[in-house]
């Protein structure tokens, strides 16, 4: 399935409620820029002087140890509020930017005596008031002290202001500052997306506050904690829309409208094309079931009276959840009914029920300080799971939180380089640090330890204990444990505290392994290392070891609940078999002594439909990750893939060929490749005949949902491994297409893998066509679609002129160059081409490309993931020395791990080729 991964991030609420969408669409920007327009536009009575007349002094301190230098605000003044007025110009000035100006009050109260006012500001230049670049006034009876001067601080983003006396204490103050900045394309802050409609261009501008971008917008207590009530004011044409967090004061432009029970205001915005085009109706439809699932499941009204969501063409992450106002990706909003796939659709809805998620945890109630960020965005990606499951409840989906977080996230856990989920705080400070906490372990591994919490507490309790806390701190921050002490409040029947409990997961990294023999009775459990041989060098104060909920059923019964906090359980005999972690709601693996293996193996070769999916699915995943941490041996994993020939349902499939595929990268290029595709044939082509008859001969969409996925599984390995039909059918859609061009027959679904597979089957006629197709392509994922396949074809030539076009940015595009490298080493023909490639020409990418979207560690990583041999591993070496004088930039650690992953591989293909050989060739016969 085609889903993307998205980086949601949550908005400082405290800091910057802003997050202001200016959003205009100018009819004709062909017309020279009026300034006699531009004047009558109701430009505010204090607007900015020219910017040239601004001295910006800058003063580099000289003692590292002054206030200013700090990443974090002193503890001395609060914000209240801010009145905020912004003025996009969307049309650039005589020198061609792009500018905005501003104007800003903030309302502070002081709580510690100081002489001192630091507040963020980043890349705005400041209107001199008086030769000040602010000026200060008191509130009520407070007097103002007088400015003895004021500076910028670059490098921590500050603007300082040095009083002649202290404010005092319990007293308020305004800060006033008017500026200019430029209202760039770089995604940050406040800034500028264009798209063309009808051959106009059009320019909005819109905003990226999270995490630390609010100040390049306008000066501010850019912190999360530091939360106020925000005016904001957007001066912009006629014709012309602005949004905002709150409710519009004045006339709006809605393009599409519902409302709730309680006269909640729900409006989706995109390009007029698009709400013309209808792709807004879907998430329009899902979002007021989504937010009356939270509703109700935070026992907590929504705490805004409108709900606003926009796509825009030019965005960062896939969506940002600023409140009452999200922000997406096109791709993550807007759904076509006829160009979009299902898998399109899936990410709409989960993407929109992680944001939703966030209007009451994170902006409700906001976490202190970045370094809790796991447990704000844990907790979205897990419960954007259930609030899709309540819009959509016949797709399943809450199973799929096994392939796209758990087992994800185990890959990355289950290294020695893994980190803790948790930081302290003082390890947080700089940008580039709070950038850092969006990754994969705060998403995904959050998400599985906290769906793991509300298991064992059960659904009731944690939400129950969830509703405690937002009630509690509606409007204000608290730290991770807060929520701990509000379950621990509600939860009962378990051994230990929550909080006794959750330190083991979420302050040491990783994740064990419980070995549970059934002979014996023993339970043990061990931190799990994908390899065996590396060395955890961070030490953990609880030695590695967890308290382990574990779920367990013994020949189809459910038992009790077993807590593994040291060792030792009952044993169980005889003909009974044994399965821990039922529904894996534990963020664990399992192993078992070999006749409880055996019994497991046998029965999914005889009734898999006795286990559920998601422990089909774990069972394959725990023994292929088990096998390569040596923990088990290689062919006992294998045969966990015997029983597929009967399988039919998505999870457990897509489960094993991720498994699978690291044999097929390591002996696509070997004899052992015939043995695994005749194997792999005999167990796809069951599944390629179900779907042909559950689709009438192909002809119609299987009704299921996951069931759409595993077609475009069954598609392309039925395709790639030689089942027969497979090619004739792909062969003819392709054909029919290219006859009529503009009456595409393939299914948006199956469109990745049949053009693929088309293309590696055909020639230069295919190739030339699916250009030709990519070149007039208006949507978006239809061009990636066929980029990606262009690189599946077995043409030598082709992919050397394919490769060749990359560095061409009048063909590919700068931002894509490197993507479409990696399709190409992706293909076994194509993987040495583009190694070649890479290496006669790294000192020309390097100076070309060493700036920018080129990203070459992707590049380095995609190229090597099959290298396995000693003669590679001496290229990869000789490719290093050679180019130290050039430099690998961006890619210096990514050639580091290749060089070590490649040795692992020769290892593990020295180790496993003959038994893994001889396995596929008695199975496939
Ligand atoms: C902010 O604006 C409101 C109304 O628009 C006004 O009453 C208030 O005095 C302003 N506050 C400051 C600090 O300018
Ligand atoms: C800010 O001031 C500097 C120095 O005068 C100038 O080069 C720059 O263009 C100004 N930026 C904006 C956005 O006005
Ligand atoms: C949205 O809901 C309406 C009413 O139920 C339905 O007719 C329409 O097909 C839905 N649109 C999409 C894109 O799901
Ligand atoms: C929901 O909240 C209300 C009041 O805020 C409270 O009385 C009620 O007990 C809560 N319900 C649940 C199920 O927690
Ligand atoms: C970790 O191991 C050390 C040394 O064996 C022991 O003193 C300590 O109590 C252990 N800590 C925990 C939490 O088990
Ligand atoms: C273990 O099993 C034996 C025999 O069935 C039983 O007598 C004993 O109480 C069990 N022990 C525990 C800890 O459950
Ligand atoms: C795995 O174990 C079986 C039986 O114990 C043995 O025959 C086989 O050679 C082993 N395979 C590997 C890869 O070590
Ligand atoms: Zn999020």
């Amino acid at each position: 399935m085609g889903r993307v991964y998205y980086v949601s991030k949550n908005v400082g609420l405290g800091m910057l409620v802003l997050a202001t969408i200016a959003l205009a669409t100018i009819i004709a920007l062909s017309i020279a820029y009026d300034k006699e327009r531009a004047k009558n536009r109701g430009k505010p009575e204090n607007e900015a002087t020219d910017s040239t007349s601004m001295p910006t002094p800058l003063t580099t301190p000289s003692t590292p140890k002054e206030p200013w230098d700090h990443y974090r605000l002193p503890d001395s003044l609060v914000p209240v509020s801010y009145n905020v007025t912004l003025w996009p110009r969307l049309r650039p000035n005589a020198d061609g930017m792009y500018l905005f100006t501003g104007y800003s009050a903030v309302i502070f109260s002081c709580v510690k005596e100081t002489d001192l006012i630091i507040i963020h500001s980043n890349k705005l230049n400041l209107t001199n008031f008086y030769g000040h670049h602010a000026k200060l006034s008191g509130l009520g009876d407070a007097t103002a002290p007088t400015i003895q001067k004021t500076w910028l601080v670059v490098k921590t983003h500050y603007l300082v202001l040095q009083l002649r006396s202290a404010l005092a204490v319990g007293a308020s103050y305004v800060l006033h500052t008017e500026f200019q900045g430029e209202l760039a394309d770089d995604l940050e802050g406040f800034y500028r997306s264009e798209y063309t409609e009808d051959g106009v261009k059009k320019v909005v501008a819109t905003s990226q506050m999270q995490a630390t971008y609010a100040r390049k917008t306008f000066p501010c207590f850019d912190e999360p904690a530091m939360k106020a009530v925000f005016t904001v004011t957007i001066i912009h044409d006629q014709g012309t829309v602005a949004l905002s967090n709150g409710r519009e004061i004045g006339s709006f432009y809605p393009l599409l409208w519902t409302k709730l029970s309680h006269s909640l205001q729900i409006r989706i915005w995109a390009r007029r094309k698009a709400i013309e085009d209808r792709q807004g109706d879907y998430a329009l439809n899902v979002t007021g079931p989504i937010l009356q699932f939270y509703e109700h499941y935070y026992n907590a009204t929504y705490p805004l009276s409108k709900s606003d969501q926009i796509a825009l063409p030019d965005f960062n992450a896939g969506a940002m959840e600023n409140w009452g106002l999200v922000t997406y990706r096109e791709t993550a909003l807007l759904y076509d009914p006829i160009m979009s796939s299902t898998g399109n659709k899936e990410r709409i809805t989960t993407v929109i029920a992680h944001e939703l998620a966030h209007m009451w945890f994170g902006n409700l109630v906001t976490l202190q300080w970045w370094n809790d960020l796991w447990l704000n965005e844990g907790f979205a990606s897990y419960v954007e799971y259930l609030g899709a499951d309540y819009a959509e409840p016949t797709w399943n989906i809450k199973d799929q939180i096994i392939l796209y977080d758990v087992h994800k996230v185990f890959a990355v856990d289950a290294l020695a380089s893994s980190h803790p989920l948790s930081r302290r705080e003082e390890e947080v400070n700089t940008p580039a640090q709070i950038s850092e906490m969006f990754n994969t372990i705060s998403y995904s591994k959050g998400a599985a330890v906290l769906r793991m919490l509300s298991e064992f507490l059960t659904e009731p309790v944690f939400a129950k204990g969830l509703s405690s806390y937002l009630n509690t701190f509606a409007f204000g921050n608290t730290v991770y444990t807060d929520l701990w002490d509000h379950l621990q409040q509600v939860g009962m029947h378990i051994p230990h505290t929550v909080h006794n409990i959750m330190n083991r997961w979420t302050l040491q990294m990783g994740f064990p392994v419980v070995t549970i023999d059934t002979r014996t009775g023993s339970i043990t459990q061990k931190h799990f290392l994908l390899d065996p041989d590396s060395v955890v060098d961070r030490p953990s104060q609880f030695n590695y070891t967890w308290f382990v909920p574990i779920k367990w059923m013994k020949t189809g019964v459910e038992q009790q609940q077993h807590w593994l906090l040291q060792k030792t359980v009952n044993s169980t005999t005889g003909e009974d078999w044994v399965l821990a972690n039922t529904n894996v709601s534990g963020y664990f693996r399992v192993n078992y002594d070999l006749d409880n293996w055996d019994r497991l193996l046998s029965l999914l070769n005889t009734n898999h439909q006795a286990l559920s999916i998601i422990n089909r699915a774990q069972i394959i995943d725990d023994a292929f990750n088990l096998a390569r941490a040596k923990i088990i041996n290689t062919t006992l994993a294998l045969r966990t893939s015997k029983y597929l020939a009967k399988e039919r349902d998505y999870i457990p499939w897509e489960s094993a060929l991720r498994n699978l595929d690291y044999y097929i990268l390591m002996f696509d290029r070997t004899e052992v490749y015939g043995a695994l595709q005749l194997y792999l044939k005999k167990q796809i082509q069951p599944l390629f005949e179900y779907f042909k008859t559950i689709t009438a001969n192909w002809t119609k969409v299987p009704t299921g949902h996951t069931d759409r996925y595993n077609q475009i599984n069954a598609i392309g390995i039925a395709c790639s491994m030689g089942v027969d039909g497979c090619r004739e059918l792909i062969k003819s859609w392709y054909r029919q297409w290219m006859e009529s061009p503009h009456h595409n027959p393939i299914h948006p679904n199956l469109k990745t893998t049949v053009y693929c597979s088309a293309i590696a089957f055909g020639g230069v006629e295919e190739w030339d066509f699916a250009w030709r197709m990519f070149k007039n392509a208006t949507l978006a994922s239809e061009a990636v679609r066929l980029r990606s396949a262009m690189a599946c074809t077995k043409v030598p030539w082709l992919l050397n002129r394919y490769l060749e076009y990359t560095l061409d940015p009048t063909k590919i595009r700068k931002q894509d160059a490197t993507s479409t490298i990696q399709y190409i080493a992706r293909n076994v023909v194509g993987m040495p081409l583009a190694w070649n490639f890479v290496r006669a020409r790294w000192s020309y990418i390097f100076q070309h490309y060493g700036r920018g979207s080129f990203s070459f560690s992707n590049l380095v990583n995609g190229i090597t993931k099959r290298f396995s041999t000693d003669f590679e591993l001496q290229e990869l070496k000789k490719f290093k020395e050679d180019n130290l004088h050039v430099g690998f930039g961006s890619a210096t650690l990514a050639l580091e791990q290749a060089i070590e992953k490649t040795t692992a591989n020769i290892k593990w293909v020295t180790e496993n080729k003959a038994h893994v050989l001889k396995w596929f060739t008695e199975e496939s016969t």
